[in-house]
């Protein structure tokens, strides 16, 4: 079929929505097909998530983000790299499947057949572990923020069942799809630290931090009470701060109530709302002591003792690049939309006015922890998402961050470029598989060097040309030469969201 790319935009809207197609079938083999040459120093298993059905039995789902969870892992060793895809058993995917037919709500519009009636007052989660994987403690773990995780054997993918994280989640408990990993923490005396939160949310929102040493074990918990809902998918860490962008949404639950529309469907965005910036402060070293023996932050706060708040007109957040603190400054990289985009019960995700949409724009929030002033400064205009940086500078100074982007300049469009922005000289460098490939979050893996730059930016590339995809490796120091190895899948994989690097390799 010959397709039309429009080249005032760059892409065909038949090409992008190519990549919103089911995988149904699990594979398990040695990439053959490869241009360049795979880095010999590149050892370790990239795992990555994302929705792998968009359709149940050909009945299609009404938002990508309501699909099953597929699990890939791209294992590297000595120069070769090995694919393994297979679907989280989540209990719903196994119901659904061996059904033939919807058999949940989603949360982003997803309904029952036979309208809403068949709807109404069906409050069932379905956890489709479909947000992001992560491997900590020994264990191999598929995230969705609304529920606990799923634990997969790391060699096979195969599901092991829910996760309750020893103990520490009651069933069905929350667990957010982004832990922030602290590289050196001294809670942790000196080794890195994973801290993630979950979110209890209605008239007021309880938000409950976890942090867990290398071992898997929890070093460290606390909560803290914010007024009004809040809907929170992402957050960023410093040695003293957890940060949270509380985003000027309500929610009314009657039209979810009743079976008109998903719950994700009644979250209202009000721009005339500030944002609310949250810091909950992170507990110091000693395992001991609690927050309320803490000495109160020198800081004005609106909140409730010990969060403290600050506004500012932002927009919508979903995902942060990082976070530091300078002096009595915290700075805060995030990846702003003018609006919360949504998909109305009538439409058609994959028929998206992209000209009608406000693109993800990254911007820098300068708190001053004396005065409680806000400034903000765009640092980057370009269309961008899935923000990434070196692993050693999360919640520290930095000077690069890794994103997928658009490939024009201005406008909204889908992700179809690699972008590196350097804060510091102000300089772009970008590598697109425009007009035909489609990208994925890029995961920054670090080399032995010590430049921050120096390491491996690894991505899903869909390329609508051959309906497959393929993973591309990048020099991080230098995108612009293209990549160094491109590692042609023998199918395709829809468009995922999160991911993670392990130098582990774990296939037998
Ligand atoms: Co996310």
């Amino acid at each position: 079929m010959q397709t039309v790319i429009d080249s005032s935009i760059g892409f065909s809207r038949e090409d992008w929505q190519r990549g919103y197609a089911s995988l149904k079938q699990e594979f398990d083999y040695w990439i053959d097909e490869i241009e360049g040459i795979i880095p010999s120093d590149l050892h370790g298993t990239l795992f990555r998530n994302g929705p792998g059905l968009l359709d149940v039995n050909g009945k299609r789902l009404h938002h990508p983000f309501d699909g099953d969870g597929m699990i890939c892992a791209i294992s590297f060793k000595e120069g070769r790299a090995h694919f393994r895809n297979r679907f989280v058993r989540t209990e719903g995917y196994l119901r659904e499947q061996s059904a033939g037919r919807i058999l949940y709500r989603g949360v982003f519009g997803t309904q029952k057949p036979g309208g809403w009636l068949a709807n109404a007052f069906d409050f069932r989660l379905k956890n489709i572990a479909n947000t992001h994987v992560i491997y900590w403690g020994g264990k191999l773990l598929a995230l969705w923020e609304a529920a606990e995780p799923h634990r997969l054997d790391p060699s096979t993918l195969e599901t092991l069942g829910l996760d309750d994280l020893d103990g520490i989640l009651q069933p069905g408990e929350a667990f957010a799809a982004h832990p922030r990993i602290d590289p050196a923490c001294d809670r942790t005396n000196g080794e890195p630290c994973l801290v993630n939160f979950s979110i209890k949310s209605g008239l007021s929102s309880t938000f409950k931090i976890y942090e867990f040493n290398p071992l898997g074990q929890l070093v460290s918990t606390y909560d803290r009470v914010v007024p009004g809902f809040a809907f929170v998918h992402d957050f960023v860490i410093t040695p003293n701060y957890c940060i949270f962008f509380q985003n000027p949404v309500r929610f009314n639950p009657l039209p979810y109530a009743i079976g008109l529309q998903s719950a994700g469907q009644c979250i209202t965005f009000h721009p005339e709302q500030p944002t609310r910036i949250v810091l909950i402060p992170r507990p110091p070293g000693n395992q001991g002591q609690t927050m309320d023996e803490q000495p109160a932050p020198q800081t004005r706060p609106t909140g409730k003792p010990g969060a403290v708040t600050f506004e500012v007109l932002s927009g919508f957040v979903f995902h942060h690049a990082n976070a530091f603190e300078q002096g009595n400054q915290l700075v805060i990289d995030s990846i702003c939309y003018a609006s919360l985009p949504t998909v109305e019960p009538d439409a058609d995700y994959r028929e998206t006015d992209f000209d009608a949409l406000a693109p993800g724009q990254l911007w820098r929030f300068r708190l001053d922890l004396d005065t409680g002033a806000v400034q903000r400064q765009s640092l980057e205009s370009r269309c961008c998402e899935f923000p990434a940086v070196h692993p050693n500078h999360v919640g520290r100074p930095y000077r690069y961050t890794y994103l997928a982007a658009a490939h024009a300049p201005s406008g909204n469009a889908p992700n179809q470029a690699i972008l590196k922005v350097d804060m510091e000289s102000n300089q772009r460098q970008i590598w697109s598989a425009a007009p035909r490939g489609f990208v994925g979050e890029p995961v920054f893996l670090p080399r032995s060097g010590t430049a921050e730059d120096d390491g491996w930016l690894l991505a899903l590339v869909f390329d609508a040309a051959c309906d497959r995809s393929s993973v591309v490796i990048l020099d991080a120091r230098d995108l612009n030469r293209g990549p160094v190895a491109r590692l042609h899948l023998k199918h395709h994989v829809p468009y995922g969201l999160h991911g993670s690097f392990t130098p582990q390799w774990f296939m037998d």
